[in-house]
């Protein structure tokens, strides 16, 4: 069985990191997301994807280009040159499928549901398409579904306004679908499969449900592609690969219970490096991190090349490739820097501020 990926989209509330990585490249456990995606697809008995693309393909191709254990499974790109849209992706990826039934999934969503389930739950039903649902604790940033007791989908309305919500369930961006879907889509223009594919299958009659109770977690903002590192980080989803080794640095004293250090970084003495009760849970630090003497470093991403300077603080916050953070400055509250920049000593950012790429903020200049 064939998969499209829908990996086409800008990432906008993932900015900064997004505008030097794409979403389905940001590391989880210093492995790109996408990769899970690949593994979780593999597990559900797909056989080969096509990836839907638009925003930055270069770098996916180029990841999995260095993927030799992939070198069997068949890959096809289909770039877009404007955005298609979540069913204008899936369009555009016609031409390298088979014509049989496909699954097709959101190119951010981590999750341990069981795919193989989903499709043989379609195959047993009369419907054009199958959809997961999952269960959120606030349905406004998704697509709402409402199903009655024979799981046919009632209602399919994406971002709901908090008056409309009726129930907890969620599109969890994972479906089957028939060729015959896939046929309907019209051509050349952005079309969302949430916003019209969806519903008019619903109203033939078409659109079925299937509810997972397995872990799942859209990446797509701040809070929660931390949520999803800590997630990743002690193992509650996602398998390490073979020959990817952790350091486990629990016995040293420098650190803070449960840190796990991917080698090479290097670490000051006198650091405290942990985890967060609060936001952002256990901390990553990418390839080449460095973190200066007596910084704090807890719930937090550091991308590669990151560095922290003696005596700051980073808490709860996702600091981008090869951007610094000076001595004594303290960045915390989900606030996210991008590739590049430099927060001048004793800068206190807070409250999910957000830094663009190469900008350096002078020493002090900034209290939030
Ligand atoms: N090829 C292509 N072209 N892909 C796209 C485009 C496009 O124009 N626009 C978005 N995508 C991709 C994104 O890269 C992402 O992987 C996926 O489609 C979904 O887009 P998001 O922008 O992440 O959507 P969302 O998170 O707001 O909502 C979607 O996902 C929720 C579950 O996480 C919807 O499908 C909701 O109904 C769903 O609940
Ligand atoms: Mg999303």
């Amino acid at each position: 069985m064939q998969a499209v990926i829908l990996v086409g989209g800008l990432g906008t509330r993932l900015r900064p990191i997004t505008f030097d990585i794409p979403k389905a490249l940001v590391p989880l456990r210093n492995e790109p997301f996408i990769g899970y995606m690949i593994d979780f697809l593999r597990a559900g008995g797909v056989d080969g994807v096509v990836l839907s693309m638009g925003y930055m393909p270069d770098p996916i191709q180029e990841y999995f280009a260095g993927r030799e254990d992939l070198k069997d499974f068949p890959i096809h790109y289909a770039v877009e040159d404007r955005p298609l849209g979540t069913a204008g992706g899936i369009k555009n990826a016609e031409r390298y499928l088979d014509g049989e039934p496909l699954v097709v999934v959101n190119g951010d969503v981590l999750t341990g549901t069981d795919l193989a389930k989903a499709v043989e739950l379609h195959q047993s039903s009369d419907s054009l398409a199958t959809i997961t649902l999952t269960s959120v604790e606030d349905p406004t940033a998704y697509g709402l579904v409402e199903v009655d007791h024979d799981m046919l989908v009632r209602r399919f309305l994406e971002k709901p306004a908090a008056d409309e919500v009726t129930t907890n369930l969620v599109n969890a961006g994972i479906y089957v679908l028939e060729s015959e879907v896939l046929r309907s889509i019209p051509e050349d223009r952005e079309v969302s499969i949430e916003r019209e594919i969806f519903p008019d299958l619903q109203a033939r009659g078409k659109l079925r449900a299937h509810i997972s109770s397995s872990y799942w977690r859209d990446i797509g903002t701040p809070r929660s592609y931390l949520a999803a590192s800590h997630d990743a980080l002690s193992g509650a989803v996602g398998a390490p690969r073979k020959g990817f080794e952790y350091l486990d640095v629990n016995s040293s004293t420098e650190c803070g219970k449960n840190v796990k250090i991917l080698p090479p970084v290097s670490v000051a003495a006198g650091c405290e490096i942990g985890h967060s009760a609060s936001i952002g849970g256990r901390t990553s630090l990418g390839n080449g991190c460095r973190v200066g003497e007596g910084a704090v470093v807890e719930g937090s991403i550091l991308l590669d090349g990151a560095e922290i300077d003696s005596g700051a603080v980073v808490r709860g916050s996702i600091i981008g490739p090869g951007a610094r953070v000076g001595q004594n400055a303290i960045v915390r509250g989900l606030s996210v820097l991008g590739a590049r920049c430099v927060v001048g000593e004793g800068n206190v950012l807070d409250q999910g501020v957000r830094i663009n790429p190469g900008v350096v903020v002078s020493p002090r200049s900034l209290s939030f």
